[in-house]
């Protein structure tokens, strides 16, 4: 079994008995407000997939990702992992334990803090998303916040009543049981915040011809509004499955994190936090993680030969963009296709909206029919 990052999987989850502590005392402690994006974080600090973390980053940390992809430990982490000061959240300074709760007021853990420190949130944007254009979903979330960061480590409470897919939601430690239990030596994982089409089937299954199994990892944590929501997409992953995929073969398994549209950068974080879930291999496609045309079609790929591979240890996949070649009569790239542009189907995300939203059913060379259908149903009707 591959080794997570760092050499163990550092869990931040609170203990049963310790959770009731913890609740007790969060009627005596401060509070401070976890966005989405932090709640997200928070769940995954506590679960072990982002192992070594064990908690938000100090600023010593946070300046050593932003300017060199590593932690102050040296090891390779591309995002910044942080918690923002609130607007009416009472200040809080090292030493001090405070509590965090969701808007709402619902208590999800607490944090030692270590660090209050003030970054400049458009440097931030510049590095790690490569751009300050406020067209960006990522520029735009740095815009909200309030330039002070809090670090330190946390404990976060696992609320089992309230969260979402309970029956596809495994932590690191379950996805690596499941596969030791499997006897897959070799995993794929796939990560995706959009339905399978068939360019995402194809690459899937041209991996899962050299590996053991396959990963099916959906981020189903905040992303931006028009991209279709996870309920959604979750329907449309299972019916897939249903029709399509070997079962022994593949695990659908929910990644509950939040997209942060940084490319090249979360491409990096992708790999790192599936490494923890215990897969050998991750999938990186066309414009992994991108948006727009921020991005290269490629960059995603090429930044993974600014490490050396036992420093990330999980081995990238670099798939071509495919698509479906009328005289080849199936999927294919430039790769393997000779034929040009015009025998091959390309929909982008954008014009299988507006083909949804005006009741066009997408075609069977872009989406299995199924999924077609499951489109045209939940997500037809409210574009
Ligand atoms: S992402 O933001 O999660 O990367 P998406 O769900 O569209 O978006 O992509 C999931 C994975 O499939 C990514 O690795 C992406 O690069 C890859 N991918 C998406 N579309 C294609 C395509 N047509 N050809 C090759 N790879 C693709």
């Amino acid at each position: 079994m591959i080794a997570p990052h760092g050499g163990r999987l550092v869990r931040r989850e609170c203990s049963g008995e310790e959770t009731e502590e913890l609740l007790r005392e969060s009627e005596e402690l401060s509070s401070l407000t976890l966005n989405d994006r932090e709640k997200s974080d928070l769940e995954l600090i506590g679960n072990g997939a982002m192992s070594p973390l064990e908690g938000f980053m100090t600023g010593e940390d946070y300046r050593s990702v932003v300017d060199c992809m590593r932690l102050s430990s040296g090891s390779v982490w591309s995002i910044p992992v942080t918690l923002s000061a609130k607007e009416g959240d009472p200040p809080v300074s090292p030493g001090q334990r405070a509590i965090l709760r969701d808007p709402d007021g619902l208590v999800w853990g607490d944090i030692t803090v270590e660090d209050v420190f003030q970054v400049d949130l458009m440097q931030e944007a510049n590095k790690i998303l490569l751009t300050s254009d406020d067209s960006h979903p990522g520029v735009q979330y740095l815009d909200g916040l309030s330039g002070t960061y809090i670090g330190g480590a946390v404990r976060s409470i696992r609320r089992r009543d309230s969260e979402s897919f309970p029956e596809h939601r495994l932590d690191p430690a379950g996805t690596r049981e499941l596969f030791e239990k499997k006897g897959w030596k070799t995993i794929v994982a796939f990560q995706t915040r959009n339905p399978i089409h068939r360019a995402h089937e194809y690459i899937q299954k041209t991996a899962l011809e050299i590996v053991d199994g396959l990963l099916i990892h959906p981020l189903v944590g905040a992303t931006k509004s028009d991209d279709i929501p996870a309920e959604i997409r979750m329907r449309c992953y299972e019916a897939l499955l249903d029709g399509y995929y070997p079962e022994s073969r593949v695990v659908l398994s929910v990644f509950p994190a939040a997209m942060r549209y940084a490319g090249p950068r979360e491409a990096i974080f992708h790999a790192i936090l599936r490494k923890n879930y215990g897969c050998t291999h991750l999938i990186v496609g066309r414009d992994h993680a991108g948006v727009g045309d921020f991005y290269g079609t490629y960059d995603a790929q090429l930044i993974f030969d600014n490490f050396e591979p036992e420093e990330l240890d999980i081995v990238p996949l670099r798939f071509e963009h495919a698509f479906f070649c009328s005289r080849c009569g199936g999927m294919a790239t430039a790769k393997t296709c000779p034929h040009d542009s015009a025998d091959h189907l390309f929909l982008s995300g954008k014009k299988v909206r507006a083909m949804l939203k005006d009741g066009i059913m997408p075609p069977p060379e872009f989406t299995r029919p199924e999924i077609a259908e499951l489109l045209m149903e939940a997500w037809g009707s409210r574009i």
